[in-house]
């Protein structure tokens, strides 16, 4: 783990020691069988579009002509509100009536970025656009959102307001800042992020290409924004790994040692490059800054 953007030089023996703290404490692979059957992954219970209307248990959203393709999901039960993240869009819907009032702020990807997108010869309509992959509470004002901005990652802060009568929906345009290490480039990446105590953690590729997969810390609250990330390296830690999700887990009854769990799968580093072994993978991550430094 490397990479500390905005901090103030440090001495080459703390560096090795807080590389060498965050490559032995700070996270550990637990190793689960090969799933090798695709029988096993049959759902148990499948419903269709179809059943889920004959059986009045499902609510169409209609005011979705313009953004479609949603990814992303922020349930606020306080406010009895539900965020969507869809293509160059985010909307707000009210939980009691879902078509009623519904608000939505158009994002698009910087016109620069579409063209080079399609130069990179990426599809103008599924690729080449500002895809909402993160939406993630950030404070009692603020959300945090991603999006791929034409494979050029971009987030922001929408505004909410502080009381839940207000209906404030706004993102701050004056203060986006790079998705890197964020959110992927590529839409259809798998890829998993989670908020807490301001910190945003994510397991996501670091590139256009897609080829380094990284988990990677950002933000947090103070204001000097630096992340972290796992280290580039062939031999260690993740190899194309396809991220399914991640959450804060409680680890015991001091808060300070609770951990992030990442669940993803990678190819076996084992073996001739033909075998394609797929393992399934939990990562666990520490929480803490100070549990990274040596002692
Ligand atoms: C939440 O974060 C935003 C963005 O940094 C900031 O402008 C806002 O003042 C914060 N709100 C609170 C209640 O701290």
């Amino acid at each position: 783990m490397i990479v500390t953007k905005d901090e103030k030089p440090k001495s080459r023996s703390h560096n090795f020691h807080l590389f060498h703290a965050l490559m032995t404490i700070s996270m550990t692979m637990l190793f689960l069988p090969v799933i090798r059957t695709s029988k096993q992954n049959i759902p148990r219970l499948k419903l269709t579009y179809k059943d889920l209307l004959l059986s009045n248990s499902c609510i169409p959203f209609l005011g979705s002509s313009e953004g479609l393709d949603f990814q992303t999901i922020l349930l606020d039960e306080e406010r009895g509100r539900l965020l969507l993240g869809a293509k160059d869009h985010i909307f707000l819907l009210s939980l009691v009536d879902l078509n009623k009032n519904f608000k939505k702020i158009y994002w698009p990807a910087a016109k620069e970025r579409v063209e080079l997108c399609k130069l990179a010869g990426k599809d103008a309509n599924t690729e080449c656009a500002n895809f909402i992959r993160v939406l993630q509470p950030y404070n009692k004002t603020h959300v945090y959102v991603c999006g791929t901005g034409a494979f050029h990652p971009v987030c922001g802060y929408i505004d909410l307001g502080f009381y839940k009568e207000e209906v404030i929906f706004k993102l701050d345009t004056h203060n986006l800042e790079s998705g890197r290490l964020k959110c992927p480039f590529d839409p259809q990446q798998p890829f998993a992020s989670v908020m807490t105590d301001e910190y945003l953690y994510s397991g996501t590729a670091s590139d256009f290409l897609g080829k380094d997969t990284a988990f990677t810390r950002s933000l947090g609250p103070t204001h000097d924004h630096h992340y972290v990330r796992t280290d580039i390296s062939e031999h260690h830690w993740l190899n194309g790994a396809k991220f399914i999700g991640t959450f804060p887990i409680p680890d015991t009854y001091n808060p300070d040692d609770d951990k992030v769990y990442f669940f993803f799968r990678e190819s076996s580093q084992e073996g001739s490059t033909s075998d394609k072994t797929i393992l399934s993978r939990v990562g666990r991550v520490c929480k803490q800054y100070l549990c990274f430094e040596d002692g």
